[in-house]
């Protein structure tokens, strides 16, 4: 019987795809000694965007986040991500940083290190997986599975034949995009045991597509050994298909899986709570979870897509999603093909939102597509359009070898720079993968983590009010509106504790008429014996009042006004906060505004000095993005409205040139 591996992704890559990463680590704590009794032959818990967000967002060291989980689970193996030469941030890091990085991560719990590089370029791996093996870790070797003219079986094999020569223990089939159909994977999986049998090949799909149950059964009938799979709760969608359902069907066909069923039933109860937690925050968007086949011809990861969908509601232009997924095949093929994972994923698919946003192709361009077309990241399959890379570099020279031997050793510099900001060497590193973020958190752990609020979160505003909190309802009074309560889940549905109701109050008529006879009205629930009234719109828009409804009271915020007085309208939303000081532009002058939505990153200029058209005034950061504003004409900077960390619209003045 032939033995089928599972590793979980709960805590990194379904955690990542379905909810951009906001899992802190205090929510999941409580499942991890469960966790370590499933059998799994590895978890990953670390690497890709969790480190990033433990830091940006978590208000969590992430090195500390892995020690606690390392104790919690000593038996199973803890599994990372490491984008080879790029760690875990978005550029090509000095050989010493990623040696010392790979060298804590081990010291820190991990065992199983999965190193890829987001061209495929085994130059960018060497030096990670030798650091890897000579910290007694398990390098896993990792192709990153894409479709293209240039992306043949041929070609994988030769790069798994020069994987196997640097050392590692396994090979890692990374469908980032989750486009690997049964066939494909049927296919390579093959190819890679016939060509390094003695190897463990392993499996890491998403259910973007809805392929990935066929693509695992395929790839383990091919000789696979290990299959990715997330926690069924968490499972699906964006994220890995789902442990149970495969384990299920594995065991029905023969092969042996040494996973505890009551273990996962235990694991699947916790993970239903935290789903559900995440949904009425906002944070779990429901696209995330159905089937898009749109991805088999846009190769958008799943992550990508979910971050794609969060960055694009932020900047208030979500409408623009169908153009900005058009747009990201036709970038790619621009610049040669890159496989869709991250680094280049955020790189292309903002590029594309780029494109799309600024109304013509490669205007405004980000410092890391810049570098890219440079060589900074490495070969790519194919040549770039040459046309677009001289749009893009002008006259700017092309990196030849391997663009890492050019960069000086960092680690030590840093470790000096930071003198007693950073407490330990992995705070030096956090800096080095993270420089703006990591200090401000650096600054926040001081300051014993002050409260911020979340992008993600959709509904930070006003927390729902406790049904304690708000005014008596008189008998007669059916309905209570309360103004400016936002819509606590993305679908539509809101729903507020109210008091329960008096033994005299009659329950108004449902409202099914104004759509067609929908199910949109005011209806009543009883949960538990309380009473809650919800409200059930379409889409995003708030309920309608029913007729018989009274007008809106005030918000609960105020004052609680008497229902029966007459209700103020509800106040106008205040004006956002304009992000830039004003800024007069007089006649003659030239306004340099911003190409589009972002944050200020880097000022870099100041007034009163002399630029040249070219020179590059302020840095925004956009989608993960820096974008540089250069000034359009030559002159003297008379103002400068931006301000760092202050987030800009498309259009939004940022320097003043006279
Ligand atoms: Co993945």
């Amino acid at each position: 019987m032939r033995k089928v591996n599972f590793t979980e992704t709960v805590l990194r890559d379904a955690n990542q795809s379905l909810i951009a990463t906001r899992l802190p680590y205090s929510k999941f704590e409580p499942i991890l000694e469960t966790m370590d009794k499933a059998g799994y032959y590895s978890a990953e818990v670390w690497g890709g965007a969790t480190f990033d967000v433990c830091l940006r967002y978590l208000q969590e060291d992430p090195w500390e986040r892995l020690r606690k989980i390392r104790k919690k689970m000593p038996n199973t193996k803890l599994q990372m991500l490491l984008r080879g030469q790029n760690i875990l941030g978005y550029k090509h890091y000095p050989d010493d940083v990623v040696r010392k990085f790979v060298e804590h991560s081990v010291k820190n719990g991990i065992d199983i290190i999965r190193i890829f590089d987001a061209l495929n370029d085994v130059r960018n791996l060497e030096v990670a997986i030798d650091e890897a093996v000579k910290q007694g870790a398990h390098a896993s070797g990792t192709i990153c599975f894409t479709t293209s003219p240039v992306h043949t079986l041929e070609k994988n094999v030769q790069m798994v034949k020069e994987l196997k020569k640097m050392g590692v223990k396994s090979i890692c089939i990374k469908d980032m995009a989750g486009i690997m159909g049964p066939k494909e994977s049927y296919d390579l999986v093959s190819a890679i045991k016939d060509a390094v049998p003695e190897l463990p090949v392993v499996i890491h799909t998403h259910c973007t597509t809805g392929l990935a149950f066929m693509t695992c059964l395929k790839g383990v009938e091919a000789g696979a050994d290990v299959i990715d799979t997330a926690i069924s709760p968490m499972s699906g969608g964006t994220a890995q298909p789902a442990t149970e359902t495969l384990a299920y069907a594995l065991r029905s066909l023969g092969y042996q899986v040494d996973l505890d069923d009551k273990v996962l039933i235990q694991m699947a109860d916790f993970f239903k709570g935290v789903r559900a937690d995440f949904i009425k925050d906002g944070t779990l968007d429901p696209i995330s979870l159905t089937t898009d086949t749109q991805c088999l011809n846009y190769q958008i990861p799943g992550g990508m897509l979910s971050n794609l969908i969060s960055q694009l509601k932020m900047m208030n232009a979500i409408d623009k999603l169908d153009e900005a997924l058009a747009e990201t095949p036709k970038v790619r093929a621009d610049l040669g093909y890159p496989p869709l994972v991250t680094p280049t994923s955020q790189m292309v698919g903002s590029q594309a939102v780029q494109n799309v946003l600024a109304g013509e192709r490669y205007k405004v361009v980000g410092k890391e597509i810049k570098a890219y077309c440079r060589g900074e990241y490495g070969r790519t399959p194919a040549p770039i359009d040459p046309k677009i890379q001289k749009k893009i570099l002008g006259d700017t020279p092309v990196v030849k070898g391997r663009f890492a031997d050019s960069l000086e050793p960092e680690f030590e510099k840093t470790k000096k720079e930071l003198g007693a900001t950073a407490k330990s060497d992995e705070d030096v590193l956090s800096y080095i993968a993270f420089p703006q973020v990591a200090m401000a958190f650096f600054k926040d752990r001081e300051a014993g983590f002050p409260k911020k609020a979340d992008p993600a979160k959709k509904a930070a505003a006003p927390a729902a009010p406790k049904a304690e909190d708000l005014p008596p309802m008189p008998a007669w009074q059916g309905h209570v509106y309360y103004a400016n309560v936002p819509t606590a889940t993305a679908n539509g549905y809101t729903t507020r504790p109210i008091q329960p109701f008096a033994a005299s109050y009659q329950p108004p008529h449902l409202m099914m008429g104004n759509s067609g006879g929908s199910c949109v009205g005011s209806y009543t629930v009883v949960v538990d014996g309380k009473a809650y009234q919800v409200d059930v719109a379409f889409g995003d828009a708030p309920a309608a009042p029913t007729a018989a409804a009274p007008a809106p009271v005030a918000a609960p915020a105020a004052a609680p006004a008497p229902a029966p007085a007459p209700a103020p309208a509800p106040a106008a939303a205040p004006a956002p906060a304009p992000a830039t000081a004003p800024a007069a532009v007089s006649a003659g002058e030239t306004p340099v505004n911003s190409p589009m939505p972002g944050n200020v990153f880097k000022v870099e200029c100041k007034v009163g000095q002399q630029v040249n058209a070219g020179d590059v005034l302020v840095v925004l950061e956009a989608m993960k993005m820096e974008i540089e504003v250069s000034a359009p004409v030559s002159g003297t900077v008379k103002s400068v409205a931006a301000a760092v960390g202050s987030t800009v619209n498309t259009d939004d003045l940022l320097v003043v040139l006279g």
